[in-house]
């Protein structure tokens, strides 16, 4: 990810130090940043003037104190609390007071990587998507240590990167991590009752649900390992909301290493010769799956907003941005009608009799008193 990063911010025309502790970390990503400059300049897109400007202004080092002179330091190292806490107590030594100090954690506590520091308003958490130069959005957001100033200092400065930023609050998953797991979690839940295979799973949720990729490609390309580790986190971080409870399914890929594309093997075989398995293509099959995928990923996003984890534009951005969501959930709800989304919800959590299946309070509140969350808007589609 930091490689990604740094793109971004020297393609702005700042100057970077991309810093790792590993040399062969160091060699790859400088051998990563010029082969996906040398790839847009040969289909293009860009100029070889401007992809040298790039290359010239990033420098590597490998040592912390390098950063000395930084006004920002952005952190993408190993996503571990002690790992990051330790980094950050180490930078406030080496950059001035007012260096800003952010982290690109996908599911650690902001307030916690700040406590590490004295000067804790300086330190936020700023959450770019893989791969960085090509995913639009930036997740921000502050801790409650973080001052409104650099808050507001560094969303303009993102946004003038030409990304899209949404502030969310410093909770589990932020946004998207959290409104995404039910995209993995009912995919895997329905394959372990039986109700589809892989492949007829991942054909409902892209031919009928209009998604860029199913579930189980989606996890075997990220690698059931990290997705697993997300979907942990955020569990635990939730207080164990059965809501967010990982699979025993997932939880055996990891523990056999089939962890996807990077091993060869994952949901689906990347051997040379492997056969893919064919998706039984029932149109009411398919409807079913990507229903009960969908009512949940709205449920997710409704309790987002209802917490004020970010706004409804903010909630339906970062899906739509940051993960290719064909639609933001919230626009998808209006679109179903928030009346049939809570009967589905309902109807779930009276047959399994579980709390992971129960309905926001909003989507209720909301489906009782007859109301939209874009009633400004009459979607196409209607
Ligand atoms: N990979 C993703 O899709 C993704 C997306 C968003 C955010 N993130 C977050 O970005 C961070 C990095 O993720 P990644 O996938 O690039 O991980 P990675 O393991 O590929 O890279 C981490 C790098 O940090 C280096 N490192 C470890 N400890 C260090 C230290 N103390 N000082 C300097 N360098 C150190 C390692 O050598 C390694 O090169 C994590 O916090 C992760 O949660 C990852």
């Amino acid at each position: 990810m930091g490689i990604g990063i740094a793109q971004v911010a020297a393609t702005a025309g700042h100057e970077v130090k991309v810093c790792d502790n590993s040399l062969e970390a160091l060699e790859k990503a400088a051998t990563k940043l010029r082969n996906v400059l040398n790839r847009l300049v040969e289909k293009g897109k860009m100029d070889r003037e401007k992809a040298d400007g790039i290359l010239g202004r990033v420098r590597f080092c490998s040592t912390p104190e390098d950063l000395g002179e930084s006004d920002m330091v952005i952190e993408a190292i190993v996503e571990d609390l002690d790992a990051k806490r330790n980094l950050f107590s180490h930078l406030e030594v080496i950059v001035d007071e007012e260096t800003v100090l952010a982290t690109n954690t996908s599911s650690l506590s902001i307030a916690k990587i700040a406590s590490a520091c004295t000067f804790s308003h300086r330190v936020l958490g700023v959450h770019f998507f893989n791969p960085a130069p090509l995913m639009p959005l930036v997740e921000i957001i502050p801790a409650v240590q973080t001052s409104g100033e650099v808050l507001v200092e560094v969303r303009n400065l993102i946004d003038a990167w030409g990304k899209t930023t949404v502030t969310a609050k410093d909770t589990p998953g932020f946004i998207v991590n959290r409104v995404a797991r039910p995209f993995y979690g009912e995919a895997l839940r329905m394959l372990e009752e039986g109700i589809a295979d892989v492949a007829t799973i991942d054909w409902a949720v892209k031919d009928v649900g209009g998604f860029r990729m199913g579930p189980f490609e989606l996890m075997d390309y990220i690698g059931n390992d990290v997705n697993y580790t997300v979907t942990e986190t955020v569990f635990r971080e939730f207080f164990y909301d059965p809501r967010y409870r990982p699979s025993f399914t997932q939880k055996r890929m990891v523990d056999a290493n089939w962890l996807g594309r990077k091993t060869g093997k994952g949901f689906y075989d990347y051997g040379e010769n492997a056969v893919q398995p064919e998706p039984n293509r029932d149109r009411e099959l398919g409807e079913k799956i990507i229903r009960r995928i969908l009512v949940m990923l709205i449920n997710e996003a409704a309790d987002a907003l209802f917490l004020n984890i970010s706004t409804r534009d903010g909630i339906d951005l970062a899906m739509t941005k940051g993960v290719n969501y064909p639609h933001g959930m919230l626009a998808w709800a209006d679109k179903l009608g928030l009346e049939t989304v809570l009967k589905e919800l309902d109807e779930l959590q009276a047959w399994y009799g579980e709390d992971r299946y129960r309905a926001s309070v909003l989507i209720r509140k909301m489906a009782a008193e007859g109301q939209k969350f874009y009633p400004e808007k009459v979607l196409e589609s209607q």
